[in-house]
């Protein structure tokens, strides 16, 4: 089984949390799935950047990305972030592999919108590096960084990233780990099954927003691409990775058809 679990960045910024996560995603791979990670970092680059005096720009919840914020991308995602991350997942005993979607075309991306600057829209993914990696053992560590025909260099949503890379290497699961217990309603209870219907209903609802509703729109495009199960949980509480891989019924989970 092939499994794609894609950590928020708010989970990798503290140590504690990021071993703990690491532990468990390496207790997966070790119980014979194979894994590859995404991760993000928004949190991560908005203290880099305001470190530096710069202030983020956000239109419609995606960052406007100039040539300094790309550098920072470089330096923060596809750096530090990513490289954290592998370590803590090499010590857990995984054998993590820090990538972007830049290596080998695992995200080839084009332009999303000329508003946005370097903010790219994934455009294909090549799955020949990950199953490679994957099947001689090795852990794929990907940052949701992506490649240009022309070699430019572009920062993409890590959840849409995630379910690009998800489908072109035949995902069967896709775990979103994220800092909220679930898609929560109008009256912040967690909802447990979500059709495509009734994702575009809670956007359109404005209910779901922000990076729930960048969320949602991946989740959707995911079971409609042939992923068979997406999920969205927690990723801070206790056990959390062993749980959905053991089938309980955590989080909220995204369907392709009825929920009949
Ligand atoms: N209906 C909703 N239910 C749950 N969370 C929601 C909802 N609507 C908006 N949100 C927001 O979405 C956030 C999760 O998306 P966010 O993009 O911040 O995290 P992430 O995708 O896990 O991390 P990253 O973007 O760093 O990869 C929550 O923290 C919450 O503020
Ligand atoms: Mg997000």
């Amino acid at each position: 089984m092939k499994a794609l679990i894609k950590i928020g960045g708010s989970l990798l910024d503290d140590a504690t949390s990021r071993h703990g996560l690491a532990r468990q995603i390496a207790a997966v791979s070790a119980s014979g799935i194979q894994v590859t990670v995404v991760h993000g970092g928004g949190k991560q680059m908005t203290r880099f950047l305001e470190e530096r005096g710069i202030k983020s720009t956000f239109v419609r919840g995606l960052r406007v990305t100039n040539d300094e914020t790309i550098d920072a991308v470089l330096k923060v995602l596809a750096g530090s972030v990513n490289t954290q991350l592998t370590a803590a997942l090499c010590a857990a005993g995984a054998r993590g592999v820090g990538l972007t979607g830049i290596d080998s075309g695992v995200a080839l991306a084009d332009q999303l919108d000329p508003e946005l600057g370097f903010v790219g829209r994934v455009t294909s993914s090549d799955p020949a590096l990950l199953n490679t990696l994957t099947v001689a053992g090795y852990m794929p560590v990907v940052a949701c960084v992506a490649g240009g025909a022309k070699g430019e260099v572009f920062n993409v949503n890590g959840d849409s990233m995630a379910v690009a890379v998800a489908s072109a290497w035949k995902t069967d699961r896709l775990v979103f780990l994220t800092d909220v217990p679930g898609v929560l309603d109008a009256t912040k209870t967690i909802l447990p099954v979500l059709t495509v219907a009734d994702c575009a209903k809670l956007i359109a609802d404005g209910v779901a927003t922000g990076g729930m509703q960048a969320k949602l729109d991946a989740a959707t495009n995911a079971v409609t691409h042939g992923v068979a199960e997406v999920r969205i949980v927690r990723g801070s509480d206790p056990d959390i990775v062993a749980r959905v891989f053991a089938g309980e019924n955590v989080g909220t989970r995204i369907i392709a058809g009825d929920r009949s």
